[in-house]
C-alpha cells in the first residue's frame, strides 16, 4: 500500500472533511494523529479506525492556540518521530456582514484558519526539512478566490492559506517537502450547523466529505499547488480574474440574495 507506514497528522479530524479523510489514509495503511478540541469524538473515531490496524494517536488541540500547538507537535514527534503528511484542515466561519460581527468573531476567524495552519507548519516543517521529505495539505476553499457577502474575513482568512501556502512552496522548491492546497466548493459537513448560517439558504449543488477526503489523499502525492474541488470550478476563477468587471457584480447580487435577513 503506497501509504502504508506513513504518518499522517490531520486537524479537525473529528468532523467532515477530517474525520472522512482520517477514513481514507487508515483505509491505505497510513499512521493517523487525530487533532481537535473534542476527545470524545476523537475517541470514537480513533475505535472506528481500530478495523484498518494501523497506528493513531489521539491529540486533543486548540489550533488555534500557538502553546497548544508546540505541546501536541512535540508529544507526536516524540512518538512518530517524523510526520510524513501534515493535513492542515481545521477551520470554520460566522455567516454575517462585517458591520455585524465583533472584532473577536473575526480574529477567531483568522486564528482558527489561518494561525492554526501556520502554527502546525512551524512544528512540524522543521522535521520534514531534517529528512527531505513530506507534504503539507492546506485544505481552503473556492473562498480562496472569491470575496463574498456575508463571509468576507473567512474569505481573507482562506486567500490568506493560499497566499502563504504559495510562497512557500516556492521556499521548498530545492527540496522533497512539497504543499498542496485543496479548495473544495460546499460540502455537506457540520460546518453549516453554525447558527449563522441559519441566515442563508441551503445550496443545491454540494459536494460529499468523501469526494474532498479523496482529493486530499490524491493532493498528498501531487506537485500541483491547488487542486479545485470540482476541477471545472477553476474555469469561473479564470473567468473572475480575467473579467472581474462583469463577473463581480453577478456573484455579489447571487451571494446576497442567499442572505434571507440582514
Ligand atoms: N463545508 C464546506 O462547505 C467547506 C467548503 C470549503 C472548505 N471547507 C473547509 O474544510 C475544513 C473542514 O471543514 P468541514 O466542512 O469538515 O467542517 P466541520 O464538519 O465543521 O469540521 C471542522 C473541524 O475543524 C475542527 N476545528 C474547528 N476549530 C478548531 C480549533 N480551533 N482547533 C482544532 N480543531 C478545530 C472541528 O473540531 P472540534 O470542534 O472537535 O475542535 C472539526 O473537526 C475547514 O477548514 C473549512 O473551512 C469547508
Amino acid at each position: 500500500m503506497m501509504f502504508s507506514n506513513k504518518t499522517v497528522v490531520i486537524t479537525g479530524a473529528s468532523s467532515g472533511i477530517g474525520k472522512s479523510t482520517s477514513f481514507e489514509f487508515a483505509k491505505r495503511g497510513a499512521n493517523l494523529i487525530l487533532v481537535s478540541r473534542n476527545e470524545e469524538k476523537l475517541n470514537e473515531l480513533e475505535n472506528s479506525l481500530k478495523k484498518f490496524n494501523v497506528k493513531t494517536m489521539v491529540c486533543v488541540c486548540d489550533v488555534s492556540n500557538k502553546l497548544e500547538v508546540e505541546k501536541m507537535a512535540k508529544l507526536v514527534l516524540e512518538k512518530f518521530s517524523h510526520v510524513d503528511i501534515l493535513v492542515n484542515n481545521a477551520g470554520f466561519a460566522i455567516f454575517d456582514y462585517v458591520k455585524n460581527l465583533t472584532i473577536e468573531q473575526i480574529e477567531d476567524q483568522m486564528n482558527t484558519n489561518y494561525f492554526g495552519m501556520i502554527y502546525c507548519i512551524k512544528n512540524f516543517l522543521p522535521s520534514m526539512i531534517n529528512k527531505n521529505s513530506g507534504h503539507i495539505v492546506n485544505v481552503a476553499s473556492v473562498a480562496a478566490s472569491f470575496g463574498l457577502p456575508g463571509i468576507a474575513p473567512y474569505c481573507a482568512s482562506k486567500y490568506a492559506m493560499l497566499g502563504f501556502s504559495e510562497g512557500l512552496k516556492h521556499e521548498l522548491s530545492s527540496t522533497h517537502v512539497d504543499v498542496t492546497v485543496v479548495s473544495p466548493i460546499m460540502v455537506r459537513t457540520n460546518f453549516f450547523n453554525h447558527s449563522s448560517f441559519r441566515k442563508i439558504k441551503k445550496s443545491s449543488f454540494s459536494l460529499s466529505p468523501e469526494t474532498v477526503a479523496k482529493t486530499i489523499v490524491k493532493a498528498s502525492t501531487s506537485r500541483r499547488l491547488e487542486i479545485i474541488v470540482p476541477s471545472f470550478v477553476r474555469i469561473a476563477i479564470w473567468i473572475k480574474h480575467t473579467i472581474p468587471y462583469l463577473i463581480n457584480p453577478i456573484l455579489g447580487k447571487s451571494f446576497r440574495n442567499k442572505i434571507n435577513s440582514e
